[in-house]
């Protein structure tokens, strides 16, 4: 039997968002400025400031910034986009010492019975649920489902022509980054309509592949559109000749072949925000000027 001490009370403190200039985190600071909440972000470089938002200027992996950033806090939105953990014992000795109310943002592609997870990026999340609740915090884990959000890596190919080239994943139920942060926000402000867990399960409608998704893209874009695979060792090459770190290519190209099929489709958001979660269409249409082709 789960007790969960650390939901059901409206706090009234500040929220402190890491990540907030990331997909998911800028939708979370609008979503709890809305609401009225009092928001700190802890950002890499100074941000233009906005009313009811205070900027601290941090580094997850610097413990004294992030100290600094906890002064007041009762609530965290916690993001952990790094490879590994080495450098996640401090943060979570200063999260400790600061106990605020933590939600982290999590995968579902973790395989609860698995020894070692599928690929870099989803054993760097199952790690960092370890060490968080070996840390004794108030913990609420959001696992997310593939972010529809990712498809914004395709614009450039899109501007210049009508054939996504990349690394092929399995098909998952791609969920619009707008109701992870809403459904995060709910658990943070308390307003969870009794739908109470210790980790939620954050999916999309509809099982997608790559394919599927360019197909959608297409659709709403009014343009014939397909996706083109490319296989793991030639992806890989042209993500090092583009510039990207080694360790990253490798983790995703690791996602690419090694992530499991995924069925699992939840409801997750819908109890928590009252509203079911957006079609990957409705994510198109909304954020449809991103794609535009270049004359
Ligand atoms: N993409 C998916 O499909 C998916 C699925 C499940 C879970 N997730 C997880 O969700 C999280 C957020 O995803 P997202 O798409 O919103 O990420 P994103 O757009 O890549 O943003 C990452 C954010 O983290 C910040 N950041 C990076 N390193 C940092 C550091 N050392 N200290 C402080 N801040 C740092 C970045 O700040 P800068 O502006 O300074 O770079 C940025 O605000 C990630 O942890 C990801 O692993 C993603």
């Amino acid at each position: 039997m789960h007790d969960f001490p650390c939901l059901g009370d409206a706090r009234a403190g500040t929220v402190l968002v890491t990540g907030a200039t990331g997909n998911v985190g800028r939708e979370i600071v609008a979503r709890l400025v809305t609401h009225g909440a009092a928001v700190r972000r802890l950002d890499r470089r100074q941000v233009e400031s906005h009313p009811g938002v205070e900027s601290v200027v941090g580094d997850l992996t610097d413990p004294a910034s992030v100290r600094e950033a906890l002064v007041g806090v009762d609530t965290v939105f916690l993001v952990w986009p790094l490879l590994d953990c080495a450098a996640a014992q401090p943060l979570i000795t200063e999260l400790a010492a600061a106990a605020p109310r933590l939600v982290y943002l999590s995968s579902t592609a973790i395989d609860d019975d698995a020894d070692r997870q599928s690929d870099p990026i989803v054993q760097v999340h199952a790690d960092m649920e370890a060490l968080l609740h070996s840390g004794e915090l108030c913990l609420t884990v959001m696992r997310s489902d593939t972010l529809a959000s990712n498809t914004r890596g395709w614009s450039a190919q899109l501007r210049s022509g009508d054939v996504v080239r990349g690394p092929n994943i399995a098909r998952t139920a791609v969920v619009d980054e707008r109701d992870v942060a809403a459904a995060a926000v709910a658990v943070m402000l308390g307003h969870h309509n009794g739908f109470v867990r210790d980790t939620y399960l954050l999916t999309g409608p509809e099982l997608l592949s790559r394919a599927e998704q360019v197909n959608i893209l297409g659709a709403e874009l009014g343009r014939d559109l397909r996706f083109e695979a490319v296989p793991a060792d030639l992806a890989r090459a042209r993500m090092l000749a583009d510039g990207r770190p080694e360790p990253l290519v490798d983790a995703l190209i690791a996602a690419s072949v090694r992530r499991h099929e995924s069925d699992l489709i939840t409801d997750h958001v819908e109890l928590l925000t009252g509203q079911p979660s957006g079609t990957f269409a409705q994510w198109v249409i909304d954020n449809r000027g991103e794609f535009g082709r270049q004359p």
